[in-house]
Formats: C-alpha cells, structure tokens, sequence
C-alpha cells in the first residue's frame, strides 16, 4: 500500500535553506528561511533564555506532564505580552489561551476552533502571504479566499484593493492578518488602517484572526501589537496566533500560544476548553521546555528586562541593515530600493524576477527565495557587498 506514495519536492522554504547549507562556496549568502542572525552569521541563544534554561535544570525535579493549556506562568506572561498587562479584557477573563508546538501549532489550534464553531469556514489571506498558512489551516477543512494586500509597484500595502475586497467578508468568515513584519513583503497596515479593518469588522461582523509570529522585531514589542491591540478593543472576538520562535529565539524548541479574545469570561473558557480537546486528538499536550523557558523570563523582572534589551538590540540591527542594504544597492544601480527603509521585520521583497532570483543562487551563491523575498537578518558587514554585487549583475 505505502509503495504507490511518491516522494514530494522539498519545501519551498526549508529546501532552499538546505541547498544554502549544502553549497560548498564560502562567500554563499544565505536569506532564505526566517531567521535572526548575528554579524558572524550564527544565530544566537538569547542571554535571557541561556540564564532562564539553567535555572530550570537546576530546579527541575520531574518530567511528568504539565497541564493541556501548557505552563501557566507562560500562559499569563503571553497574554499581557501580546494585548498588554492593562487590557480591560485580561481583567475581565475574556483572554484565554494555550501553548502550542509553534506559531504553526498555534495557527493550527486557531484553525480548529474555527471550523468548531463553523465547518468549512471562509478565511481570507492576504495575496501574498506566508505559504504555510494554507495547507496548515486548509487541512482542517476551511476554505480561502484572497484580498489584495500588496503592490509590486509602490513596494507598500494596497490598502484601496484590501478595502474593496475585504468588503465581501461577512459575519461567519475569518480574515488572517498579519500583527507586525508581514511575511513575506515586510509591508505593515498604519494604525489608521487597523482602525479602518476595526470598522469593518464591527459593521460586517467577521472575525479577525491574527498571526503575530514576529511581535518586537519590526519597531518594538508594544508598537507591533498596536494594530491588534486596537482591534480587541473594539471587537468581541478574536483569535491570535503568537509565537517565541523569532522574538525569544526558541525556534527549535517550538514555542506558540494560541489567544482567544471572547464575548465574556465564559465564552473564553469554553474556547480554551475547545483548544484542548482539538490538542488532545492531534498532538495531546504541547512541548513544556520552550514554554517553560519564556514563562521563567515574563514572570522575572530582571530576566524580563535582559531579554527586552537584546531583542531591542537585534531590532535595531535589522533596521540598520536595511538602510546599510538601500546604500549599498544605491551604488551599484539605478533601481530604487528605498522601499526597503520603510518595511518591518525580517523580509523584503526585492522585486526580482524567478529568473534572477535563480540565477543568483546558481551563478553567484546568493540565496532567497524564488519569490525575491530575502531574510534581512541575514545579511551581515561579511556579505554585503557579494551580496549587492550580484544583484547588480542580475539586474
Ligand atoms: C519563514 O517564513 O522563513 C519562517 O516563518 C520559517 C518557516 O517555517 O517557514
């Protein structure tokens, strides 16, 4: 039975990140999958999470389970990190929440529950968005359409076609935003444009379900919630998919929670109680070190404080490397790539073709993806300049 199964071509992410680790060259650029890299190209373990790891070793005395929703410091350290320790709906027990192995696992409890509550349910995506957010939210049976988001010409967000298109979403349907950093264009929506999808929400009545993989990494931790923050002040509900991949560095350690934002204290409940029966039947319980880890550094103010200021350190170095990117490629071509100064987070699409995107791997071991989306964070004082070189050649 199992031998009429072929073998899939490999992820469009994951794949390209292997053929960069497996190209010989020792000038390869590799700014394919979403990751943070320091100068020397190593992605590093926080201090915060270094310090945090070895007092859990030290205290640990048992590896028995942890309860379905995962660590409750974790549980209460995301929910203030993500709508903020004052939010009127924390007071009022309308946040409720679980770990999940990842922003993908978070994605995926978040899917449940939508198709719970309405099977098949209609999720519009932003065009473009992250690949995986279809088949991971697609395979339980909901279904999608687009609206347009970003606009290859200005480089920024179409909002006039997002409007316009998002106005045939109605009281049942799911529309997927992207909190902060958007993956993959870098392009975010103004607080005035949050408040315009705020509008629309209330008027036609979807319910917004927001993926936040990459909060702190775009301006800071508050400012890259704002927009989320603005809806759940005014909606009844919602759901958020955050993660401690990129903003804790705990990639491996597959760190999500899924948020749910209910009418009250006990519509919140029963969605969390909901998340951990659809856990139970795919995974059971979600992993604890990656959780427990993030939970020890939000419920201490010293270890709170040390993450804080590397995270603002790693935020401040990718924005530097934008415009350090915009000046080198200033000199080389007449193209502008001002646009990416103005994006947020880890990508940019740098608005080359398939072809020269190929041809910049083949010929000049340069990596992104075939989309011309480059991780930013992968750039360093090393491989700049390679890296600026063969764009001007392909161009
Ligand atoms: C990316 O888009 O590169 C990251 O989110 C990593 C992944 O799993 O795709």
């Amino acid at each position: 039975m199992l031998q009429s199964l072929e073998k899939l071509p490999p992820d469009p992410i994951l794949g390209l990140a292997a053929a960069a680790r497996a190209d010989a060259n020792p000038d390869k650029v590799d700014l394919t999958v979403g990751i943070y890299m320091d100068e020397t190209g190593v992605c590093p373990v926080f201090e915060a999470v270094q310090r945090a790891q070895g007092m859990l070793v030290e205290e640990e005395v048992s590896k028995a389970y942890l309860p379905p929703v995962g660590p409750e410091a974790f549980n209460t350290g995301m929910r203030a990190l993500v709508f903020g320790a004052q939010h009127p709906a924390l007071r009022d027990g309308r946040i409720s929440s679980i770990a999940a192995p990842g922003g993908c696992g978070a994605l995926r409890i978040g899917a449940e529950i939508i198709n719970a509550a309405t099977p098949g349910a209609r999720v519009w995506v932003s065009d473009p968005t992250w690949p995986v957010h279809i088949p991971l939210l697609g395979s339980v049976g909901l279904q999608f359409e687009t609206y347009r988001y970003y606009d290859p010409q200005s480089h920024g967000v179409n909002f006039e076609a997002m409007r316009d298109d998002l106005k045939q979403a109605k009281s049942g349907d799911i529309v997927l935003l992207h909190g902060c950093c958007h993956n993959p264009c870098g392009a975010d929506l103004t607080l005035a444009q949050w408040a315009e999808i705020a509008d629309m929400a209330e008027h036609q009545g979807f319910t917004p379900f927001i993926d936040i993989a990459y909060q702190g990494l775009g301006e800071s931790l508050d400012a890259d919630a704002a927009g989320l923050r603005l809806l759940s002040e005014r909606l009844p509900e919602m759901i958020v998919a955050a993660s401690c991949s990129k903003n804790m560095g705990l990639y491996r350690e597959r760190t999500g929670v899924t948020l749910f934002l209910g009418h009250d204290a006990e519509n919140a409940d029963a969605l969390v109680s909901q998340a951990a029966v659809a856990a139970r039947r795919v995974y059971s319980m979600p992993p604890a070190h990656g959780a427990l880890i993030a939970g020890r550094i939000l419920e201490d103010a010293t270890l709170t404080a040390n993450w804080q200021q590397e995270l603002a350190s790693m935020c401040e170095r990718i924005n530097g490397l934008r415009t350090q990117l915009v000046a080198g490629l200033a000199q080389v071509t007449d193209r502008d790539f001002s646009f990416i100064e103005r994006e947020n987070g880890m990508f940019s699409f740098l608005g080359l073709s398939r072809e020269q995107a190929v041809a910049l791997r083949e010929q000049h071991s340069v990596y992104m993806l075939d989309s011309s989306r480059i991780n930013v964070a992968g750039i360093n004082a090393g491989n700049i300049d390679a890296l600026v070189q063969a764009v001007a050649k392909v161009l």
